[in-house]
């Protein structure tokens, strides 16, 4: 795992948005996996400046969301097919046919698992995944003691989910208590994976990740068997991590090295 620490979200952003945009002008054709929840909401904001100023081109991006409660249809404004439309997808030259995210409200939540599993192979597979994490150590909605080797699948959301995503909900609205979200073994197949996590309510989740034994019940922490895995966090996010210094010190060779280039 690669660990890049950053003073503030604004830089966790930008910074993600550096490794995003590399990975779309190397290959224009990239195949992303996207994620929803507050945590890429700046990095989305980035890529769709990069690609108003020219520097970035969706036309030939295919994306494949995490995941998608199940229950609510997607003109509910809730459904991650409704997040993604309007924080990212309108914004951008994206061909919406090209974007995938499980359809939430088929009648057939395991069917519709096993067709998005195949439609991803179909795609050719995903070449840079974005993940945020849970509170809990989730990505995706991967809850903790999800088998290591699971592919995409329904999952029971955990009380610290329902809680921590509450804030979306109206009081009275109806909160889906299910999920179909792509499976750790579907992520650990991905070719690159940049995970953000800005705030110290992820400090306990970034520190069992990063530095924690692996165990489904921090389901992130298979990522340190991913052999291309960079977390971007915040001071706040880190500020559990045993070895920060280490890894700024890792970080400052790396980027003497190896300088990005910029694409802000
Ligand atoms: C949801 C999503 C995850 C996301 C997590 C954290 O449960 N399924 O993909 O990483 O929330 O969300 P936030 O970034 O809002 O903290």
């Amino acid at each position: 795992m690669r660990v890049i620490i950053e003073a503030n979200s604004q830089q966790v952003a930008v910074k993600g948005a550096q490794f995003v945009s590399q990975q779309i002008v190397n290959k224009p054709d990239s195949v992303l996996g996207l994620a929803t929840g507050s945590t890429p909401v700046e990095l989305y904001g980035q890529l769709i400046n990069a690609c108003e100023a020219g520097r970035i081109s969706f036309a030939d991006v295919t994306s494949f969301n995490l995941d998608e409660y199940i229950g609510i249809d997607e003109q509910h404004s809730q459904s991650y097919r409704y997040f993604m439309n309007d924080t990212l997808f309108k914004h951008i030259d994206i061909d919406l046919a090209n974007t995938y995210i499980p359809l939430g409200n088929t009648g057939y939540p395991e069917q519709e698992a096993k067709n998005y599993e195949a439609q991803i192979v179909n795609r050719g597979g995903i070449d840079l995944q974005i993940l945020g994490i849970g509170s809990n150590g989730h990505i995706g909605f991967n809850e903790p003691s999800s088998s290591l080797q699971s592919r995409t699948r329904v999952k029971t959301l955990t009380e610290q989910t329902m809680y921590d995503n509450s804030r979306y909900f109206s009081p009275a609205e109806y909160q889906p208590e299910c999920a179909i979200t792509m499976g750790i073994a579907t992520i650990m197949e991905t070719k690159k994976v940049v995970l953000l996590a800005t705030g110290s309510n992820k400090a306990a989740a970034v520190k069992a990740m990063v530095e924690g034994g692996i165990s489904s019940m921090c389901p992130a922490s298979m990522l340190q068997m991913h052999p291309d895995t960079i977390v971007i966090v915040d001071e706040d996010a880190a500020q559990d991590l045993s070895l920060r210094e280490y890894y700024r010190s890792v970080e400052r060779m790396t980027e003497k090295m190896n300088p990005m280039e910029a694409f802000q």
